[in-house]
């Protein structure tokens, strides 16, 4: 195992009706700053909720943030704070509301020049405003995380500190349930994907993490296809074990002490950029490629994701790989998310462009051993095709 440091200082608030809970956890001397997206919160009863907990305390509002949320509209939630000297910043919404708020959380507070330099030129962030989240779409672990991925001009850049760690997460599984299957499908597929990313690389006998790692996705496998199914996408219980799922899979814990891979997220960052694919429906398309492409260099964990998570023991080698692929596949399938580049309506003469952001991104050394070059990222672009 690797040396590792590891501390994850939300707090987190499982279950129905946990929103009452922001009126203990945000400080009621606070000047809050309430930041949402385009207004699914108002529909489904969320924004009632946090409105009534909220009830004693000074709060403002900043709506509008987008899926992919861009730099200019993260910019706007600026002017609000400077004139209203707003102190804490709550999050209510999906990943994008999240990672927006911890832009903005950081933008406020950045003494440099131009706070796009946090994103282009990685600058640290040594202060930023406190933040609480309520989650209402389990996908990203941003709620219990330090990333954060911003847009400007078809330019998606991730960023991460512990100072935009939020502080408190409320994680209500019965506020997902207004979610489109498109969102619930996205949300598993990121989630099973964030784990892959930290799980198959190579072994450093980490055992703990290699576990957890395999009981997160054998929970999706299972629990992801019933929340499209009539019969049981209103369960409760199938939607819990959804949401503890994606938290678990990106708040620190599986990744601690062990390499982590991150290449399938970065070259699908510049899908989404170029041509404004969901997220997850990147992922998707990318990591079956980068499978097949870096099997030699995965040969063991893959064969361990076969048997462990898949129950395949019977064959040489090549064969379990080959089923294994096939069967992640097919899950994504069932999960109605693309597997090819084709299903999206792209092909070969896309490549090039991807492949240039990726230099103009300094993404020319990816995967566990930083050995995946832009060649090996065309490679596996092709072979998603
Ligand atoms: O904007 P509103 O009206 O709220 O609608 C949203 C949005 O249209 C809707 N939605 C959210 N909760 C809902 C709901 N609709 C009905 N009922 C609910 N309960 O869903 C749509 C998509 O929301 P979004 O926040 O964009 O989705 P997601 O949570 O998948 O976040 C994706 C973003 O997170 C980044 C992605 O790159 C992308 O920008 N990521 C962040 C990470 C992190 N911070 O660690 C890691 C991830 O790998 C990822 O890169
Ligand atoms: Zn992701």
């Amino acid at each position: 195992m690797l040396n590792f440091t590891f501390q994850n200082p939300t707090h987190i608030h499982f279950g129905e009706g946990q929103i009452s809970v922001l009126a203990k956890e945000v400080p009621l001397n606070a000047r809050v700053l309430l930041v949402y997206g385009g207004g699914s919160i108002k529909k489904n009863g969320v924004y009632q909720q946090v409105i009534a907990a909220l009830n004693e305390h000074t709060f403002f509002e900043f709506s509008g943030i987008e899926p992919n949320p861009t730099y200019d509209t993260l910019m706007k939630a600026q002017d609000i704070i400077k004139r209203e000297n707003i102190d804490y910043i709550l999050a209510v919404g999906g990943g994008s509301v999240v990672d927006g708020a911890k832009f903005i959380a950081a933008a406020a507070l950045y003494e440099g020049d131009d706070a796009w330099d946090i994103l282009a030129k990685q600058q640290a962030v040594t202060k930023a405003l406190p933040i609480g989240a309520v989650l209402t779409l389990p996908a990203t672990g941003s709620e219990s995380n330090g990333n954060s991925v911003v847009t400007r001009d078809g330019n998606k850049l991730p960023f991460s500190s512990p100072l935009v760690r939020p502080l408190f997460a409320v994680l209500d599984p019965s506020v997902t349930l207004s979610l489109s299957d498109r969102q619930i499908s996205n949300g598993v597929v990121d989630a099973f994907i964030h784990t892959i990313e930290q799980y198959l690389t190579y072994s450093v006998n980490g055992k703990v993490q290699d576990r957890f790692s395999e009981g997160l996705l054998q929970t999706l496998i299972e629990e992801g296809p019933k929340a499209l199914l009539p019969a049981t996408k209103e369960n409760l219980e199938v939607r819990a074990n959804i949401m503890w799922s994606a938290t678990m899979a990106l708040n620190g814990l599986i990744g601690a002490g062990v390499p982590q891979d991150w290449s399938t997220h970065m070259i699908g960052h510049e899908l989404t950029g170029a041509f404004g694919i969901d997220h997850a429906r990147t992922l998707s398309i990318v990591l079956p490629a980068v499978m097949k492409v870096r099997k030699e260099q995965k040969r063991e964990k893959l064969l361990q994701y076969a048997s462990r998570v898949w129950q395949i023991t019977e064959g040489d080698e090549d064969t379990r790989i080959e089923q294994a692929i096939r069967l992640t596949e097919e899950f994504f399938q069932q999960m109605q998310v693309p597997t090819r580049l084709s299903d999206v309506n792209l092909g070969s003469k896309d490549i090039d462009l991807l492949i240039e952001r990726l230099e103009q991104h300094g993404m020319t050394a990816l995967g566990e051993k930083s050995d995946i070059t832009l060649a090996i990222s065309r490679e596996i672009l092709t072979k998603a095709l």
